[in-house]
Formats: C-alpha cells, structure tokens, sequence
C-alpha cells in the first residue's frame, strides 16, 4: 500500500473543485503546498494530483519521466498545435526535439538579438510623453512582432503574421478554458466557441499559405520559415508541409503570450517600485549611457537579470500536465495507470520555505545563498528535463533586451484608479496595465 494521498478541502459534488479553479486558481493552487506534497484535485470529474515538492516534480519531469507521457492539457492543445513540439511524447518528441534544437541553439539566437532589440525600439519610439498606454497589450504586439519577425523575414509570410498577431489571443483564452470545462460545453453554439474555431481556421489557412509560397518561392529568406523547408527526418527526407504548420503555430503559441506577460510584469515593478527603478536606470546608464542595448550588454545587466528572475518566479505559468504510463510508484506514493499529474511552477514559486515572503517582489533575493542553492525542482519556470521549454535562453534575451531599449527611453508610471491583479491563460499576466511614459534626461527619444 502506498501512502495516504490528501484531497483539498471544499470539494463540491459534481464540480469539485471547479469554483476554485475557475475563479481563484493561483491562489488556490498554491495554497495546497499546506495540504501535503502531492495533493489530489477534482476537476469537475476529473481526478488529478498537484505536486508541491521539489523532489516528487523532479522525479517526475527528470529523472522518473520515462514512467510519464503529456497530460490532458496538452491533448486539449493538439486541437491547435497538431504534432508539434509541445503536444508530442516519446520517440516523436526525441525526433522531433533533436531536429529542431539547432533553431534554437544559443549561437542561433544571437542572430535573433537585433530584431529583438530593434522591435522594442520601434515600440518604445511610436509612444509619446504623457498618452495612457495599455501596456500589456503593447508587450503582447512587442513579442508578437518579434516571433512573427524570426518566422517570417519575407513578405510571402505577412498574412501568416498577421493572422497570428490578431487571432493568437482569442486561441489562447480559448484553449485554457478546453482544458477545465467538460467537453459536451465546448461542442455548444455558444459565441466563445465559434470564435475559437474561427480563429484556429484563420491562423491555419494564412500559415499554409505561407509555407506553399515559402516552398514555391525556393529563395533563402534567411528566416526560421526558411530553415524549417531546409529540415531532413533520419532518413533524408524533407519535412512535411503539416509537419512545419505544426511547428510553426507551436512557436507562435509557445512564444507570444508567455513572454510579454513575463516583460509587462518587469515594467509594472520598475513603475510602481522607486528602489527598483532607481538602481535599473542607474544600471542602463552606466552600461548603455545614449546608446542602444546590443547582444553584449546582457551579462553587464546583472540587476535587470534580477528583475527578469524574479517575474518569472513570481508569476510564473500556473499548470502544464503529465499522465502516468502504467500503474506508477512515485517516492512513497502509488498512483494508477492514465493518473493526471498537475506540475504548477507557480505553486512551486510561491513555498515560503524556499522563497521567503513568496508574495513580495525582491530581485535581490536572488543574491542570498540559499535561493542560490535551491533544490532541483524548486525553482522551474521553463519546466526540466526533455521537454524544458525549448526557447529559455530566448525567451530571456528578448525580455533582456526589451526592457532595456525601453526603460533607457521612458519612465512608465501606472494610470491612477486600477487594481493591477493576475489572470491565467497560457501565462499569469496582468488582466490589465496601463501606464503614461514620462522622458527621461539620458536617451534620446
Ligand atoms: C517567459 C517566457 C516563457 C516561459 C515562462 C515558457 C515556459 C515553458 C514551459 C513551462 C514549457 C514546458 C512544458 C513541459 O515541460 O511540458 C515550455 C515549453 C516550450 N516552449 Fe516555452 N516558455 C517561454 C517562452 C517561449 C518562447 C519565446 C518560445 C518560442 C519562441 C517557446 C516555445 C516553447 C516550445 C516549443 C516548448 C515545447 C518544448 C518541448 O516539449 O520539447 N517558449 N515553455
């Protein structure tokens, strides 16, 4: 007999704990690390068991992951993400993983640095002194822009782009609710159902367009498109043309949202944190002074790496999922075969034993000892093992370089009046942020 596994508390009939995670679900989630180390949830009639301890998280992701395939999430993303990267388990995923990986190899992603930095500038120069700014929605066209930049170089992708900067949120919205409500309610009329379909169908009629005009073309456009036709499978056959669709959606869906929530969340601290904004700008004056930020700046920027560390801890992704293979033995606990598997690096993010006063935003708590030495598991914003998100390294240089071309140029401060709280989609971003620039003496706007 395995050990006893806890259920959270107001668990209702027929809904379970639905309520919860409708409504409070960072919250709730992260209120379980009270409750024991794995704790069993119901989502409306679905058992699933949330892990909060480093060690059970690792063994699962890392070094027990063979016992594991994705979880109900993921099969819910297949909708949209085909065999992409993300959804994709075992050998597909190993196969897949090891032809894409150059993509995004660090000397890769150097080459991405100007457009990345370029892309922040012409965001940061079209604002004005003054003009209410809704900034996470800013953040979300910065990013977009970004990957839609380092997928498609050449014109014959710009419908593509703009199917994805423009359909991409309501995909988004749409796919988290899937994965918690019943299916019967998804195959409903209902409008926020039509909208999801409409919007997939858009984003892949415009993404097929491109990749026949792409193959058609036969010209380099030195872009990921690009790369994407040049890939061989082990037997030297080109992909398919479902194969980079796939591909290229699950960048567009992996890459969008999570990073411009993370760089909304940096610009919210620097505006509403005197201290932090001080030593930030004293920074970029000191390392940039009137110049724009470049690829070699980054490792001089060590208090903005602070800030970046600490908004990925602290409003890190809420759920991603994993379904055990077979009846599965994991530390003391025995869990039957097609068990879900709830790994929250939120809820990992926010155990006041590794992080104390999870709740409060301190860059340099990242310079103590112990958050120096954390357990593996404890601190896990792009996931561990195989599957860790392929795009950290990335994902952290635009962040990097964004905040640094704008907060060079502005000072952002909140508009008066609104509560800045966390909603869930595919990240933890702010439901809303709007902020007025003010110049600043040193760069020129
Ligand atoms: C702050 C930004 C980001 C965060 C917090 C983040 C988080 C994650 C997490 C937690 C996973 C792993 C899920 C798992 O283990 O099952 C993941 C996977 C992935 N992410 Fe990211 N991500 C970010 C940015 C990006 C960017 C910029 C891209 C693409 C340009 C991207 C593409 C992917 C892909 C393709 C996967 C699947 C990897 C695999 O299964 O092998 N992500 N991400």
């Amino acid at each position: 007999m395995g050990a006893a596994i806890p259920t959270a508390a107001n668990r209702l009939p027929v809904i379970g704990h639905g309520v919860q995670l409708a409504r409070r679900r960072t919250e709730f989630l992260a209120s379980l690390t009270e409750v024991g180390e794995i704790v069993e949830i119901d989502m409306v009639g679905m058992p699933a068991y949330v892990l909060t301890d480093p060690d059970l998280i690792w063994r699962v992701l890392v070094s027990e992951s063979h016992n594991y395939l994705r979880g109900r999430m993921f099969d819910k993303m297949t909708e949209v993400l085909g065999n992409g990267l993300a959804t994709i388990s075992g050998k597909a995923h190993r196969d897949t993983r090891r032809i894409l990986q150059p993509t995004f190899h660090k000397q890769q992603i150097a080459a991405y640095a100007p457009i990345m930095s370029s892309t922040a500038a012409d965001v940061a120069e079209s604002w004005r002194a003054g003009q209410a700014i809704e900034v996470d929605d800013a953040m979300n066209d910065l990013t977009a822009r970004v990957v839609n930049g380092i997928l498609f170089a050449s014109d014959l992708g710009a419908a593509a782009a703009d199917a994805i900067q423009r359909r991409l949120p309501v995909v988004m919205r749409g796919m988290l609710t899937r994965t918690l409500i019943p299916g019967a309610w998804q195959r409903l009329p209902l409008p926020a159902n039509t909208q999801y379909r409409k919007a997939i169908e858009q984003m892949d009629s415009a993404i097929d367009t491109a990749i026949a005009a792409y193959r058609s073309s036969g010209a380099d456009h030195s872009d990921m498109l690009t790369t994407l036709l040049s890939l061989k499978d082990e037997t030297g056959k080109p992909m398919s043309d479902q194969w980079i669709h796939d591909q290229v959606i699950t960048v567009a869906v992996g890459g969008i949202e999570t990073t411009s929530a993370a760089l909304s969340w940096c610009l919210h601290y620097v505006g509403t944190r005197p201290d932090v904004e001080k030593e930030l700008h004293t920074e970029l004056d000191t390392v940039l002074g009137d110049r724009p930020v470049e690829l070699m700046d980054v490792m001089a920027l060590k208090f903005l790496g602070r800030v970046v560390q600490e908004v990925l801890r602290l409003h890190a992704v809420a759920v991603f999922m994993r379904r055990t293979i077979g009846p599965t033995q994991l530390g003391p606990y025995e869990l039957p075969a097609g068990a879900e598997i709830i790994v929250s690096p939120y809820t990992m993010h926010h155990n006041a034993h590794w992080f104390p006063e999870p709740a409060r935003f301190d860059p340099d708590r990242w310079l103590r000892p112990e958050t120096q030495n954390l357990p593996k598991g404890a601190f896990i914003p792009f996931s561990a093992g195989h599957s860790k998100c392929i795009a950290d390294n990335f994902a952290v240089l635009e962040i990097t370089l964004a905040l640094a071309e704008i907060c060079r140029r502005w000072r952002l401060r909140p508009v008066p009046g609104q509560a800045v709280r966390e909603i869930t989609t595919g990240a933890t971003r702010p439901n809303r942020l709007a902020m007025r620039p003010e110049a600043r003496g040193r760069a020129t706007v």
